[in-house]
C-alpha cells in the first residue's frame, strides 16, 4: 500500500517522506516545484537509500491527479503539504493563496472520494488559533480571528474537512496544528530554502550567521513576555515529521474519525532566546537591531501537546541546540 504526499519535496513533506520511507513505506509524490527544488528528490534518496514514485503536477490539474490515482491502485492516504505558506506574500496575493491551498485541497479531497481514499493527514498550523484565547494552547481553543490569508486558508480547510467527516464519517482525518518549525535533516541535505529575503526567523538568523544578510531586526522588545521580544514554540522539523508518522499509524488503527493535535514542544523561546542558543551552539555572531513591531505578530504563543502525546504516543525530543546546529550545516552545505 502506498501513502501519497502532496508537496512532498518542499521542506516538511520531505522530511516527512525520509520518515516513512526509514519505515519502509512506499511514498508517491506529487510536487509542482513552486516552492520547492528538484534536488530535493535527490537528497530524499541519498539519504534513505531507497526510491519512490514521483509525478511533477500541479495538485489543482485534476486530470493530472486522476492519472496518479489511477496508476496507483494502491494509494491508501494521503498527506496533504502541498500549499503555500509565506504569511506577508499571502496578503498581497489572497487569490493565489485562496485558489492554490483552498480550491487544490478540494480537488484532492474530491479525487480521493472518486477513488474511494479516505484516510488524509492535513498539514495546518496554530495561526487558525488567531489572537490566542489562552497560553498554552490546547486542541480545544477557540480558533478564528486569523490576521492573514495564509492563516484563513487553513481555517478553512479545517472547516471543509469537519464538513466531510461530517457528511460521511467513513473518512479519517488528521489535523496537525504546526507551531514554529524549524531546523533541518542533521545530514544537511534538505532544509528550509525560502526563497528571497526569509519572513521566518530562523532562516534569517542563519543567512546573517553566513553573511549572506547583513544583521537581524528584532521586531519588538517591548512585549509583555521576559525579556520584551516575541516567545514562540520552536519544534524541530525532524519532530514534526515524525509526528506524521505517528497520525498516519492512528488512522491506520481508528475505525474512522476526525483528529486534532498540535505538534509543538509545549516550551516557548523569545526571538533573543534563538539568537543566543544559535551563537552558543555554532559559535558565530548574529549581529541585530531592535526594530519596531511586525504588523500582525502577537506577543506569546506556544502549545499544551498534551493530547499528541496521550492519543499519539508522540513528543518533540529535539532540543534548541540541534534546531541551531543543524540549521546552520544546512546552510553552510547549500553556500
Ligand atoms: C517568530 C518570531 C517575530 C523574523 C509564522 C506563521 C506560522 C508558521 C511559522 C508556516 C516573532 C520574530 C521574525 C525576523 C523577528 N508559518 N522575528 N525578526 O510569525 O511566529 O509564525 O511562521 O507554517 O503559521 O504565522 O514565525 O519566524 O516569522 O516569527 O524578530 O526577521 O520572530 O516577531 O516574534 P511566526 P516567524
Amino acid at each position: 500500500m502506498s501513502i501519497l504526499v502532496t508537496g512532498g519535496a518542499g521542506y516538511i513533506g520531505s522530511h516527512t517522506v525520509v520518515e516513512l520511507l526509514n519505515i519502509g513505506q512506499d511514498v508517491i509524490i506529487i510536487d509542482n516545484f513552486s516552492n520547492s527544488k528538484p534536488e530535493a528528490l535527490e537528497s530524499i534518496r541519498k539519504i534513505t537509500g531507497k526510491d519512490f514514485k514521483f509525478y511533477e503536477i500541479n495538485y489543482l490539474d485534476r486530470n493530472s491527479l486522476e492519472k496518479v490515482f489511477e496508476e496507483n491502485k494502491d494509494i491508501e492516504s494521503v498527506i496533504n503539504f502541498a500549499g503555500f505558506k509565506a504569511v506577508g506574500e499571502s496578503v498581497e496575493k489572497p487569490i493565489e493563496y485562496y485558489t492554490n491551498n483552498i480550491s487544490g485541497s478540494l480537488v484532492l479531497l474530491d479525487t480521493m472520494r472518486k477513488y474511494g481514499v479516505k484516510k488524509f493527514v492535513f498539514s495546518s498550523s496554530a495561526t487558525v488559533y488567531g489572537n490566542p484565547e489562552r497560553i498554552p494552547l490546547t486542541e480545544d481553543c477557540k480558533i478564528g480571528g486569523t490576521t492573514n490569508p495564509y492563516g484563513t486558508t487553513k481555517l478553512y480547510i479545517e472547516q471543509i474537512l469537519k464538513d466531510i467527516y461530517k457528511s460521511d464519517n467513513s473518512w479519517d482525518i488528521a489535523i496537525l496544528r504546526y507551531f514554529n518549525p524549524v531546523g533541518a535533516h542533521e545530514s544537511g541535505l534538505i532544509g528550509e530554502e525560502p526563497q528571497g529575503i526569509p519572513n521566518n526567523l530562523m532562516p534569517y538568523i542563519v543567512r546573517v550567521a553566513a553573511g549572506i544578510l547583513k544583521e537581524l531586526s528584532v521586531y519588538g522588545n517591548d512585549y509583555n513576555t521576559p525579556d520584551g521580544t516575541g516567545v514562540r514554540d520552536y519544534i524541530h522539523v525532524v519532530d514534526l515529521a515524525k509526528g506524521h508518522i505517528k497520525a498516519i499509524e492512528k488512522l491506520n488503527k481508528e475505525k474512522h474519525g476526525l483528529f486534532i493535535y498540535n505538534l509543538g514542544t509545549g516550551v516557548g523561546y523569545s526571538v533573543l532566546d534563538m539568537v543566543k542558543a544559535f551563537e552558543k551552539t555554532t559559535g558565530k555572531k548574529v549581529p541585530y537591531k531592535i526594530a519596531p513591531r511586525r504588523e500582525g505578530d502577537i506577543a506569546t504563543c506556544y502549545s499544551d501537546p498534551t493530547k499528541a502525546k496521550n492519543e499519539l504516543n508522540w513528543v518533540a525530543t529535539k532540543t534548541l541546540e540541534d534546531m541551531c546546529r543543524d540549521s546552520w550545516k544546512f546552510i553552510q552545505n547549500k553556500m
